[in-house]
């Protein structure tokens, strides 16, 4: 399974990619905000300063919601940096946009998932990956996970090249059971992977194995 970094921050794009634990970044236009990023200049900038840093995938969301727009900034976005992937929301005009994108050899993440059919049409139109929110769905009562093996069952049945990203992962045991799905990509806020390290009998198996050397070193 690989980790993706779902953040816009720099610090944490950093820190993540100093552990030597991530193999991308995804953003979206809720998380360049909370960087206080705006302005397209300081955007495009932004998402390159990103791909400096890591050396996987970085997906850098569109803004517009009508085809012609979407392909214009798809074709921006993409001749920023070769690890850059569009990611283009799953509606009508979106899927459109992904089959024009994929027979230019440009590659996206069809975002905004949150049913089989819709990750179909993603797949069908040649999305290179495609991200299902869990975390979104638990928030209104219904199950984020089941989606998630719903989606490695259907992909794995029909071969669709499309790989999953599990996405709106807000806590280590999403995490988890992700990687008992079998999904492709997790794409995770930072303190739920370093979350992963945390375990009590870790801290005072440590404690224990540096009291006992001091005992004798001083
Ligand atoms: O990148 C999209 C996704 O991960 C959003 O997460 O926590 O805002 O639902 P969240």
């Amino acid at each position: 399974m690989k980790f993706f970094l779902d953040t816009a921050n720099i610090d944490q794009i950093n820190k993540a990619h100093e552990m030597g634990i991530i193999d991308g970044v995804t953003t979206n236009p809720s998380l360049m905000a909370k960087e206080g990023i705006k302005g397209e200049k300081n955007i495009l900038a932004h998402y390159k300063n990103i791909c400096e840093i890591v050396d996987g995938d970085v997906s850098a969301e569109v803004i517009s919601t009508d085809y012609n727009g979407m392909i214009a900034e798809g074709e921006r976005l993409a001749a920023l940096h070769k690890q850059i992937v569009v990611k283009i929301p799953v509606t009508e005009n979106g899927i459109k946009a992904i089959s024009y994108l994929t027979g230019r050899g440009i590659r996206t993440n069809c975002t905004l998932v949150f049913n089989p059919g819709q990750a179909l049409l993603a797949a069908k139109a040649g999305a290179s990956y495609v991200s299902p929110f869990i975390g979104r769905l638990d928030d209104i009562g219904e199950n984020g996970m089941e989606l998630i093996e719903r989606l490695v069952y259907i992909f794995e049945l029909y071969g669709f090249e499309t790989e999953i990203i599990a996405a709106s992962i807000r806590n280590t045991s999403h995490i988890l059971q992700c990687m008992e799905a079998g999904v492709d990509v997790a794409t995770c806020p930072l303190d739920a992977i370093t979350g992963l390290l945390n375990h009590p009998l870790t801290d005072a198996g440590l404690e224990k194995f540096l009291s006992d050397h001091r005992k004798l070193n001083g």
